[in-house]
């Protein structure tokens, strides 16, 4: 007999006291609120304003004279960055959350949320600016890497058991963006129009399950505007909903720069406007209780929020923590390669391709420059700056034998030159206007991105007048190499000690200035440089008054972009060695420049010329096998002409090393897609995401994802909920009632797998508007081969419910209800049939 994934153990917790917002609270929740009421009877307008304002980027102040210390905030979601953007302090860069998504395990996702709060505590944070929980309402979401998935039941699920594993640590989270930021184009200020249903089923939902099912202790309020209100101060939906209707005693702290009046954010919940020093709270706020314009006792409701926070962190003299034991360590390398295993979805594997054949003698070529150079996370605010990273090229020349590995770039994705990285050793050195070194900064790349307080120790806004990024080139290849800038200013740029440019970056056309620091890189200068022989290199910026200005940041980088060889040559040469070895491993990605926080994509196309790259090798060799490294969909126009696609996400640190685990058979591809997979951009649902006159009609309504597919009767290249393991599953029996659905099924392959059973819901003569049908549970279970295995999975009520606007609540359809099981939306194996 099989048996079902291992129940975790929860940390010990005081037992239940009363109910409150419909949960248990304990002896220790109430000591918290006295101590929490006995401290702010204790503070004056003055430091209770404070307390509502950053006192930097990262950190509310402490106030000594109640014994409350300084809450510290840090990104969030795939490692802790903590308090600088630099490498100084590395962090455990775990998977993308598509990929954390891909496993449907809340339990593995509870178990990342541990290792989360550890590395936390390691590094003084106490608040994690994370999960994301917006939905994937269409691929083009710049931040689609960093959200779940297009179901809000899935998002749901995942990120209750990640906010568990946080606080099971002691650590906060905000879930966030609370709500509609599921698209990046003009994110401040976007006015999402939701209509009431799709944003209660859809968009809210997954908010909804975590405050329930995690009573996480802080949420993130998001820049864009819902239905003509800015979120930081959305009354209706934060004090209404969030606070009123599902019992959220947490702290609401706004998105970076999203809080914009003082009155407003109060009048809206808004607890915690960040960053500071200068916000819209403290001073401002003080000012306006007194003037009789700000409510005294709601500045009082949101510092006992805040200060609740703080007590639950372990940050208030004399109230008890929430967790007094964190849970056993854990492995950071071991557990961020075993959650790259299980995310990764096997989409194609014709005559099982996978995996490879081990036999001695039998060789594979690697080809794709992100092979070399893996894409292992996002960008934008989720970047963490790991300690080391297994590329696919180290993973697999670790695993095979010597001798049995080639590789071939192919094709490079990077046609513009981006943050120098590859062979340079770089530092920052910082001086003043008289050119004395006031201080010095390792530089992990050619990015400097100090915001607020990050300025090299010894450095100040005051004295600071320049940066210089300088080090060392050592080149991989001969030929003309490019040197680049990013970022706003006065630069000078030498290599081998030759000026090559000096001149000025001004704002130009560009009309947001994120876009002009972070995004378009400029080619500057070139120089031949022989492989193998090291230059040294050198960037000055000179550093602009920032004298007044509420954030005081220095954002520049030293670009660089090896030797262009011409595209056909390098397809040929990768040609040659698929067609000398047994299997070409081709490695497609995409690049900083299409997937990452700010903007949106343009399209769902490979960058460079990777199509025409898979598609020779494939003519070449077919035992090609194709591995997406992308975070969220792209267009596989091969995909047929293929043996075997393996996505693997933004795969996180030991990604190379679990890819080698896959490839080899030592583990099986654990994942699902949590997101259907388009053939094309046009085929997808939702493709607009630019708002017209500042608007943004969500008017596909309750049709996103797979419900949208299936109504519009498109079929898309790999749907939901689908992923193949290396065993096969036969189903037995499905028992369903209003309550609970009970599959047994067999592993009818030859070894041990995992499979995640999948229960779908699809009305019988639907007396109101609703989708064909919609996930409403699943459950993952393991067994050996001819093993059989039962697994009971519970059906929420919810899942029977529409939001009824006019009634304003919930309200439970019934009649006929056709239960579906199966391995994946679109492969549904046994049906049983429910009436209510
Ligand atoms: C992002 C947030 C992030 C914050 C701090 C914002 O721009 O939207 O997700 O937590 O910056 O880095």
């Amino acid at each position: 007999m099989g048996h079902r994934t291992a129940p975790h153990r929860r940390p010990h917790r005081t037992p239940p006291h009363t109910e409150r917002g419909g949960t248990a609270v304990t002896a220790a929740d109430q000591a918290r609120d006295d101590a929490v009421e006995a401290a702010l009877g204790k503070l004056d307008l003055d430091a209770k304003t404070r307390l509502l304002a950053g006192q930097d980027m990262w950190s509310l102040p402490a106030l000594p004279e109640i014994g409350l210390g300084s809450l510290v905030m840090s990104d969030g979601p795939i490692g802790v960055r903590g308090v600088r953007w630099t490498a100084d302090d590395p962090s455990v860069a775990l998977p993308s959350p598509t990929a954390l998504a891909a496993s449907w395990d809340p339990d593995l996702a509870r178990r990342a949320g541990r290792l989360l709060a550890q590395e936390a505590r390691r590094k003084g944070v106490h608040v994690l600016l994370a999960p994301t929980v917006n939905l994937h309402r269409s691929p083009l979401g710049g931040r689609h890497f960093e959200c779940y998935s297009e179901d809000p039941y899935l998002t749901g699920a995942i990120g209750t058991g990640y906010v568990q594993g946080v606080q099971d640590g002691g650590i906060a989270t905000t879930v966030k963006h609370f709500a509609g930021n599921d698209a990046e184009t003009e994110r401040f200020t976007v006015d999402n129009a939701i209509a009431p249903r799709p944003l209660r089923e859809l968009y809210l939902a997954p908010f909804e399950a975590i405050v329930r099912g995690a009573r996480p202790w802080g949420v993130m309020t998001a820049y864009n505007q819902v239905n003509g209100t800015t979120m930081t101060e959305h009354r209706q939906l934060v004090n209404g909903v969030l606070r009123g209707e599902w019992g959220f005693d947490g702290c609401n702290v706004s998105d970076w720069t999203a809080a914009r009046s003082t009155t407003g954010c109060l009048e809206g919940g808004l607890d915690v406007a960040m960053p500071g020093p200068v916000t819209v709270y403290g001073p401002a706020l003080a000012a306006a209780v007194r003037a009789g314009e700000a409510d005294g006792a709601a500045v009082d409701g949101a510092v006992r929020n805040v200060l609740r926070l703080a007590a639950r962190a372990g940050l208030l003299e004399g109230a008890p923590a929430a967790v007094t034991e964190p849970p056993a360590p854990l492995d950071g390398a071991a557990l961020a390669r075993e959650l790259a295993v299980r995310g990764f979805v096997l989409l194609r594997n014709e005559c099982a391709a996978l995996p490879l054949d081990r036999s001695s003698g039998r060789t594979v070529a690697l080809i794709g420059a992100a092979a070399r150079d893996a894409r292992v996370l996002g960008g934008g605010s989720a970047t963490v700056f790991p300690e080391r990273v297994v590329s696919p090229l180290d993973g697999l020349t670790a695993a095979l034998p010597e001798g049995a590995l080639t590789y071939a770039v192919g094709a490079d994705p990077s046609e513009e030159p981006a943050p120098a990285a590859q062979g340079f050793e770089l530092r920052a050195v910082c001086r003043d206007a008289s050119g004395a070194v006031l201080g010095e900064g390792g530089l992990p790349s050619g990015q400097v991105q100090w915001i607020g307080e990050d300025l090299p120790e010894g450095a100040s806004y005051e004295t600071l007048a320049s940066v210089e990024i300088t080090g060392t080139f050592l080149p991989r290849e001969s030929g003309e190499h490019v040197f680049g800038t990013r970022g706003l200013g006065a630069f000078r740029l030498a290599v081998g000690g030759r000026t090559l440019w000096e001149g000025v970056q001004g704002m130009g056309d560009e009309a947001d200035p994120f876009e002009a620091f972070f995004g378009t890189p400029r080619e500057r200068a070139r120089a031949v440089l022989a492989a193998g022989e090291p230059v040294g290199v050198s960037l000055t910026y000179q550093v602009p008054d920032m004298a007044g200005m509420p954030l005081k940041a220095v954002l520049f980088s030293l670009l660089h972009l090896g030797p262009r060889r011409d595209p056909e040559e390098l397809i040929e040469e990768a040609v040659r060695a698929a067609r000398a070895a047994d299997t070409a491993v081709v490695v497609v990605a995409t690049t900083e420049r299409v997937e990452s926080e700010g903007f949106d994509r343009g399209g769902l196309g490979l960058p460079g010329r990777q199509d025409d790259l898979v598609r020779a090798v494939a003519a070449a060799n077919p035992h090609t096998v194709v591995v997406v490294n992308a975070g969220s969909p792209v267009e596989l126009p091969w995909r047929e002409d293929v043996a075997a696609v393996l996505l693997t996400w933004f795969p996180g640190q030991e990604g190379g090393a679990a890819l080698a685990d896959v490839l080899l058979g030592d583990a099986e591809p654990g994942g699902r897609l949590p997101t259907t997979w388009p053939a094309c951009l046009a085929d997808a649902p939702v493709t607009e995401v630019v708002p017209r006159e500042g608007r943004l009609e969500y008017r596909e309504g309750l049709l996103i994802g797979y419900r949208a597919y299936e109504a519009h009767g498109v079929r898309p290249a790999y749907p939901f909920g689908h992923g193949l393991g290396y065993t096969a599953w036969a189903y037995e029996s499905l028992e369903a009632t209003a309550e609970s659905v009970r599959v047994r099924l067999t592993n009818t392959g030859p070894r041990p797998g995992r499979e995640v059973v999948q229960v779908y819901l699809a009305p019988v003569a639907d007396p109101v508007e609703r989708p064909a049908s919609w996930l409403a549970g699943f459950a993952g279970v393991e067994a050996g081969p001819g093993e059989s295995v039962e697994v009971d999975i519970p059906l929420p009520g919810r899942a029977f419910e529409v939001w009824d606007e006019e009634a304003y609540g919930w309200r439970r359809i019934g009649g006929g209800y056709e239960v579906r099981a199966g391995h994946s939306y679109a492969d549904i194996r046994l049906t049983a049939t429910l009436h209510l």
